[in-house]
């Protein structure tokens, strides 16, 4: 049997995709080892293949086929644009898509200054201002810590993502505008889709089911 090879985002989204698939009976312990520096585990049992990858990267390999399913945040198949099929929302990773800045740039925000934005995501940056604000803004790319930004004058505000809200109030900013919801979203490749309708629709079945099941014990 041909693997179906799964693509899972590093970090805290690939242990909460795993507790997951353990409730629908699908295990990797290998993948458990926190000294191992392993990216790839099999569970030859289910013909099932699972690696690592960073987030940006998830999509990528889901459009080339090089996996055929991807666990990863709609704020990363939002920025990266891959021709895959969303087909399911995890629910877990919840958080928001934010410009955010200090309280004072809110007025800049309303009355449609030329201002400068810096985000880790241009794509969605961009798509807010130009077609849902029609604000004209000069977007600047950065890496990671964000916040800084807008603390030592490289741009008015952020777009970033905000899950408990910590960061900002710990910098003095705030959110301003919220974007989108976010969460971990179920990514598949088209031709696998066709190709491995069978095992890939039961999958999401077994996924959906036990999602179900714990929303309705919370
Ligand atoms: C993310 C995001 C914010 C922070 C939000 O950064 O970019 O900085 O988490 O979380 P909070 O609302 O719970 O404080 P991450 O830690 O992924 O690192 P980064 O700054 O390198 O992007």
């Amino acid at each position: 049997m041909r693997y179906l090879t799964i693509a899972l985002t590093k970090g805290r989204l690939a242990g909460q995709t795993m507790a997951l698939l353990e409730k629908v009976g699908i295990f990797c312990e290998e993948m458990k080892d926190p000294a191992s520096r392993k990216l790839i585990f099999t569970n030859e049992e289910l013909g099932l293949r699972f690696f690592l990858a960073k987030g940006p990267d998830v999509p990528t390999y889901v459009e080339y086929g090089a996996a055929d399913i991807g666990i990863v945040g709609n704020d990363i198949l939002m920025e990266e644009g891959r021709k895959v099929y969303e087909v399911l929302d995890l629910g877990f990773g919840r958080c928001r898509m934010c410009v955010c800045g200090p309280l004072a740039a809110k007025e800049k925000l309303l009355h449609q200054e030329q201002i400068r934005v810096a985000t880790k995501y241009p794509n969605i940056a961009k798509d807010y201002f130009y077609n849902e604000k029609n604000q004209t803004v000069e977007i600047i790319k950065l890496n990671g810590s964000i916040e800084l930004a807008p603390i030592v004058g490289l741009s008015e505000v952020i777009v970033d993502i905000v899950e408990t809200g910590s960061t900002l109030k710990e910098n003095g900013l705030a959110v301003l505008e919220e974007i989108c919801p976010l969460s971990a979203r179920v990514a598949v490749n088209p031709v696998s889709m066709r190709m491995e309708n069978a095992r890939i629709s039961l999958l999401l079945e077994k996924i959906g089911a036990a999602l179900q099941e714990s929303a309705a014990g919370r």
